[in-house]
């Protein structure tokens, strides 16, 4: 099954621990969405960290991501809930943690999200899948529904590693079960610029993409988007709040630089939009309007 067409469906996703996914997810999520973009974030980690930043109380829920996933009964549009403008979150519950197991043993257990996300994809411009920090069968359905993937991460040497590690998971899915599967490109999260360490690390991560370009490896058109987000005190205060950091703190440097890494990657499917057969939604700038609007292609 492939994943939807018209929306673009990313994940985010870095096996390792506490690199920056859910607060790029959350932040990159409310940026889009304030670029005109609706937005949909999928917390697909049972932790429910993206579900607990953007303020919904998950002891009130009268279902989340786990029922959509186990339940295909279940229309998967009654458990979103809407978080601001543009702004929708499918909600995850710790009862996620279960799901890995009773898929287990269900044919299409690694389909489940793309099943879902087809359903729901029509009312939104972008789905964001926040994976939680491992390699299982949660993730893998993230891996499967998704068009891209984005790579949240830290600049030291042992994440150039982990890198290696999801690009042969990535390239894995590309051969079997979506075979579509794109990296868009790493983000940089928690930088600091000042380091030789980090500029290293930098340096190689830029050489290893521009060693594939006209390549066919899925990562063929990534990049390290630019600027990094900053390490920033704002962005790790907001999610205690419920606040994404453009409602907490929305001068600080990590909504300057999460409106930034979205406005790049707006422009990178724009970009591909030119090229691909299958266009993602237009985002048209008409001058005097503050935010963009977005149009269905043509064709
Ligand atoms: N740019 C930043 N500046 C300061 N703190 C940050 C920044 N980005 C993330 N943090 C903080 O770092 C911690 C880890 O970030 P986050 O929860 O986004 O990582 P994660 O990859 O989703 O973790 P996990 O693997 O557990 O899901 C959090 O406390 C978060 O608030
Ligand atoms: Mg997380």
């Amino acid at each position: 099954m492939q994943p939807p067409e018209g929306c673009r469906v990313v994940a985010l996703m870095n096996q390792k621990g506490g690199v920056g996914k859910t607060t790029t997810a959350v932040n990159l999520g409310a940026a889009l969405a304030r670029t005109g973009l609706r937005t949909l974030l999928i917390d697909l980690d049972p932790q429910a960290h993206a579900t607990l930043h953007l303020g919904v109380d998950t002891r009130t829920l009268d279902g989340s991501v786990y029922d959509a996933l186990l339940d295909s009964s279940i229309d998967p549009s009654s458990l979103v809930h809407r978080v601001a403008e543009n702004l929708f979150v499918l909600p995850a519950v710790t009862d996620l943690a279960a799901a890995e197991t009773e898929l287990a043993t269900v044919p299409d257990r690694q389909q489940r999200l793309t099943a879902t996300i087809r359903r729901l994809a029509p009312a939104y411009d972008a789905i964001l899948i926040d994976c939680p920090p491992s390699l299982g069968l949660l993730t893998v359905n993230a891996l499967a529904a998704a068009h891209e993937v984005l790579v949240p991460m830290q600049a030291h040497f042992l994440a150039l590693q982990g890198v290696s590690k999801l690009l042969e998971t990535v390239t894995a899915i590309s051969t079997s079960i979506n075979p579509r599967l794109r990296v868009l490109g790493v983000v940089l999260c928690m930088h600091d610029a000042n380091t030789t360490h980090t500029q290293e690390v930098v340096a190689d991560l830029d050489a290893f993409f521009e060693q594939h370009r006209g390549t066919k490896a899925p990562w063929a058109d990534a990049r390290v988007f630019r600027p990094p987000v900053r390490r920033n005190i704002k962005l790790a205060e907001c999610p205690s709040f419920g606040q994404t950091v453009f409602d907490y703190a929305p001068g600080a440097a990590g909504a300057t630089d999460y409106l930034a890494l979205a406005e790049a990657i707006v422009r990178r499917w724009r970009a591909s939009c030119a090229l691909s057969e299958n266009p993602a939604p237009e985002v048209r700038v008409i001058v005097g309007q503050a935010s963009p609007v977005v149009t269905e292609p043509s064709d």
